[in-house]
């Protein structure tokens, strides 16, 4: 069974930690991995600044990771109620897939953090779907009979998971916000098994 592609952009590590959850969660179906990548910063010199592989943590997401995915699963923090540009620019070098239809039929879900809790948690993550729902992958959200979705205080959306990182950025994943983005991991997990089945 090919992998569940946990992709993601991280700064200061919130995201990062939510890759890890959903990643946690991909794991629990059986059969089923995670291969976890991010992408590199972009600045307005971007081809020039980063080093092709990252000081630190999962290498550098490539076409041929997508390619090879079963599902994918794009976290991105919010940047202005939006996905953060590394990720963007990542996304629109994909065209080829685009054209030959890699990714059609692909199950995908995605999941934020950011700082505030009502400053662009759902505009993010719905705004992240829209690339994928244009490569034809099939979106999942988190459904409420994940019971963590009603009696969270902080994160977690049925469009997918979310993080209330705090003003400081540094609020770790509460109880919740964990089991959300486990939950997620593993419904696409078996999304992506039952597709393969079928
Ligand atoms: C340029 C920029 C824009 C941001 N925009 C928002 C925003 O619209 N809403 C919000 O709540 N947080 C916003 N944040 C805060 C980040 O989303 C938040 O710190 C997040 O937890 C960072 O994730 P990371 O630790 O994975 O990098 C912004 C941060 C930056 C640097």
């Amino acid at each position: 069974m090919p992998d569940i592609l946990v992709l993601y952009y991280s700064r200061h590590g919130n995201v990062a930690a939510m890759a890890r959850a959903v990643a946690n969660g991909v794991g629990r179906v059986a059969g089923m991995h995670a291969r976890i990548r991010t992408v590199p910063a972009v600045s307005t010199v971007c081809e020039a600044t980063e080093d092709s592989i990252p000081d630190q943590g999962p290498p550098y997401a490539t076409l041929e990771d997508l390619r090879e995915c079963a599902g994918l699963a794009l976290g991105s923090p919010t940047r202005f109620g939006n996905m953060a540009a590394a990720l963007k620019y990542f996304l629109d070098g994909t065209s080829s897939h685009w054209l030959s239809g890699t990714l059609v039929g692909k199950p995908a879900a995605v999941f934020t953090s950011t700082s505030t809790l009502h400053e662009g948690q759902e505009s993010t993550l719905l705004s992240m779907m829209l690339p994928l729902l244009h490569h034809g992958m099939l979106l999942l959200g988190i459904p409420y009979s994940e019971t963590d979705l009603v009696n969270t205080s902080s994160g977690g959306t049925p469009y997918g998971a979310s993080h209330w990182a705090g003003t400081d950025s540094r609020r770790a994943l509460s109880e919740e916000e964990k089991r959300l983005c486990v939950a997620l991991g593993q419904r696409l997990a078996q999304t992506a098994a039952d597709l393969a089945k079928s």
